[in-house]
């Protein structure tokens, strides 16, 4: 696709300029990150994400989602559904997803989030104990698909070998990388990374339908029976990996998006779970148009089960692109390292829900499932991640 000789055409005048400065290496190198690049397409999404960025709601009518509230539920409901899930997770039915590629800025924990331990159990142990626990009830095998980034691929598989996988059977665990995409100056110009090379940041967690995609994943859980794909992010301690009875609602209502949501606080960062019309759609917490920060009653809580047919099907769609800024480790002008202010652009997974047809949502107690890792210290901090892991004797 672009070569050197393209980059003053699209108006990539830092980088043409920092060509005169380079060894012949280091320009076949660049020569060679150009070539799998549109730069057109890059130009279009400065001027989309960027330059004509505006937030507003989505378009349609804006209404609550309807769910059921477990904290309602008859207990004769909870065991029913729990059977359900069981019985499912026996059959093999269900398979677990977690999304680990981020980079946990706000933590500044060196290493993956997932890393970050409370009294030496990680995180990712503690989402490993409880697939242990179920697979052992549920006498069966339960494929662990964990994604990563260039950022942490890495490290994160030999944290996962230093503790021997948590016993978790190392067949059953898959690592896959989601794609990067370049990140840009405000300017909308490209970069270099301190080694040289092109910048680029992962592309958000929407890039993980492209990258199991890319990796044969849907067609390896197909084989094996998968049918209902559980997705959690990494960072909620409280998360219950494959709980039960959210599988056996997934399963009872066959939908194509089943979702777990908690009442938001006042202003909190949760992306808003709503119905658009007759879609259920995330409005994410960075994007609430003013006026709308607290008018809806479900907050996103990133745990999900997907039908795998739904999900395979809708990979093949396109998802946009969403700017965050961040202060990214570049170099100069004079070949400088510096960290500068830099776009990125992330897909966000729950954009996917657009595509689907059939929702089910259950509201639970926060209490008890979600207390998110984000920060070092205050909100969602070390402080009271640890707290909710005491209140609820996990550790
Ligand atoms: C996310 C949700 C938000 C929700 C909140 C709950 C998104 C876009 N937003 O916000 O609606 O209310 O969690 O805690 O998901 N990740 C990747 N690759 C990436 C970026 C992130 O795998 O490129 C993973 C992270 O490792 C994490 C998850 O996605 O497991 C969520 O990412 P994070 O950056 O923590 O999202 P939040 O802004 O907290």
């Amino acid at each position: 696709m672009a070569t050197l000789q393209d980059l003053t055409k699209h108006n990539q005048t830092a980088l043409a300029d920092m060509l005169t400065m380079m060894s012949e290496d280091e320009k076949n190198q660049l020569a060679q990150d150009l070539d799998n690049l549109d730069l057109e397409e890059i130009e279009a999404l400065y001027h989309d994400v960027y330059v004509n960025r505006h937030v507003e709601a989505p378009a349609g009518e804006l209404t609550d989602v309807a769910v059921e509230v477990k904290a309602a539920m008859a207990k004769e409901r909870l065991t029913e559904l729990a059977q359900l899930g069981q019985t499912a997770i026996k059959e093999g039915r269900f398979a677990a997803l977690l999304m680990a590629g981020g980079q946990g800025t706000r933590l500044a924990h060196p290493g993956p989030k997932g890393t970050f331990s409370f009294d030496d159990v990680s995180l990712f142990e503690l989402q490993a104990r409880q697939l242990l626990k179920i697979a052992a009830e549920c006498n069966t095998a339960i494929p662990w698909y964990i994604m990563t980034s260039d950022i942490n691929h890495d490290e994160t598989i030999a944290f996962f070998k230093e503790h021997q996988f948590f016993n978790y059977p190392e067949k059953d665990i898959t690592f896959f990388k989601q794609p990067n995409i370049v990140a840009l100056s405000p300017a909308g110009q490209l970069l270099l990374n301190p080694k040289g090379q092109l910048l680029t940041a992962p592309n958000g967690n929407g890039g993980i339908y492209e990258a199991l995609a890319a990796t044969g994943l849907y067609q390896a859980m197909k084989k094996r029976g998968v049918e209902f794909i559980y997705l959690n992010n990494i960072d909620n301690v409280l998360v219950k990996v494959l709980d039960p009875v959210f599988c056996g609602l997934a399963v009872e209502s066959g939908a194509d998006v089943t979702t777990k949501t908690i009442r938001p606080l006042n202003g909190e960062s949760v992306g808003r779970v709503i119905m658009v019309d007759d879609k259920k759609q995330v409005m994410e917490y960075t994007e609430l148009p003013e006026g709308l920060e607290n008018q809806f009653n479900n907050g996103n809580i990133g745990i999900h089960i997907f039908r795998r047919d739904f999900l395979e099907e809708a990979s093949t769609q396109g998802l946009p692109y969403h700017l965050a800024i961040k202060n990214l480790e570049q170099l100069d002008e004079d070949f400088a390292v510096e960290k500068k202010e830099t776009l990125k652009f992330e897909k966000f997974y729950f954009d996917i829900f657009r595509y689907a047809e059939t929702f089910k949502t259950l509201q639970v107690d926060r209490e008890s499932e979600f207390s998110p890792l984000k920060n070092k210290e205050g909100k969602d901090s070390i402080t009271t991640a640890r707290q909710s892991l005491i209140d609820n004797h996990i550790i």
